[in-house]
């Protein structure tokens, strides 16, 4: 039995429904979580990120390789792996006719939970994605944000060793966004594992301890947010007002490129001090920052559109 909790090996996955054009979900995927790791898989619509999860929830089998969940195989054990994991579905959706406690509780109850546990824990999640207000009315009668907010409640009161979450912010206000972020944060210190996906890149970097950029299929990168930056060729971003013909002038210091009529310059802290002679030198004005994920998402994943096309 491995130590991971999860270990993908070699994943492929074709989807190959007769008369519909055959589609390769996903090609030669390996990807590891360590117990009390928070991972997050990136990647455009169609990357193949759901198709992942539900073959690492034992709801798709995959075409070739294998994925363990704490070294029980998902497709050849999967009653097994079910008890170990809990899932937010893309695009899930309560149960109407419940009332958000009321689907907290019976969900607690069929995993097994007593009474007196799942009703704590009920109470718990509830507080914790901030539904108190709604937590006795129907799920029909709830906003888009507040249906999602019951989803992961639903799932986080498990405290399943391993946590699948497509896309669990999806529609959340940044308030409720941040309670997600906590009540997965207070999980994972508590010993379980998250897999999660997300588009909020400002979320994968406040979230994941490591994250894997998916593109067509395969795994283009992993690393940490850090390792991800230094790839572009920096931390900073030295953004050069009106700069963008200048891009030759600013070559010496790593990757750039215009946006919006300026230049951004991606460069390390050590460089700043030269970039800004040369702004100043060019009458221009520059300002520094930080180079976010997202800028480092769309120059790796660019990287590789270019050069398939
Ligand atoms: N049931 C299915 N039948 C055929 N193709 C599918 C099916 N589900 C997903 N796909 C295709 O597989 C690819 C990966 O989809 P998906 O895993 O949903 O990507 P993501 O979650 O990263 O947006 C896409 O090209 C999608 O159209
Ligand atoms: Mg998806």
């Amino acid at each position: 039995m491995s130590g991971e909790a999860l270990r993908a090996e070699g994943v492929r996955k074709v989807y190959d429904r007769r008369g519909a054009p055959t589609v390769v979900a996903l090609d030669n995927v390996s990807l590891l979580a360590r117990p009390g790791e928070r991972v997050a898989l990136l990647g455009r619509n169609g990357a193949g990120k759901t198709t992942f999860l539900k073959i690492a929830s034992t709801l798709l089998k995959p075409s070739a390789g294998t994925i363990e969940v704490f070294g029980h195989d998902a497709d050849a054990d999967p009653s097994a792996v079910r008890p170990l994991i809990a899932v937010v579905p893309q695009e899930g959706k309560p149960f109407f006719h419940l009332t958000p406690r009321e689907q907290i509780y019976t969900y607690l109850l069929a995993r097994g939970f007593s009474r007196r546990e799942a009703k704590e824990r009920t109470g718990e999640a509830l507080a914790q994605m901030a539904l108190e207000e709604v937590a006795d009315r129907l799920s029909i009668t709830l906003s888009g944000g507040q249906r999602q907010r019951t989803m992961v409640a639903t799932v986080i009161a498990t405290e399943a060793p391993l946590l699948f979450l497509d896309e669990p912010t999806i529609g959340m206000d940044p308030f409720a966004r941040r309670s997600v972020w906590d009540s997965l944060r207070r999980l994972t210190k508590k010993g379980s594992t998250i897999l999660l996906t997300t588009h909020y890149l400002d979320e994968a970097e406040a979230l994941s301890d490591r994250l894997y950029i998916v593109e067509r299929g395969r795994v283009l990168v992993d690393g940490t947010a850090e390792s991800l930056k230094r790839e572009v060729g920096g931390s900073v971003r030295v953004s050069i007002a009106g700069g963008a013909d200048l891009k030759a002038a600013f070559a010496t210091f790593g990757d750039s490129f215009a946006d919006g009529g300026g230049l951004h310059v991606i460069t390390t802290p050590e460089r700043i001090h030269e970039v800004l002679e040369v702004a100043v030198r060019e009458h221009r004005t520059a300002t520094i920052g930080p180079v976010t994920l997202e800028e480092a998402f769309l120059r790796v994943v660019g990287r590789s559109i270019d050069e398939e096309s």
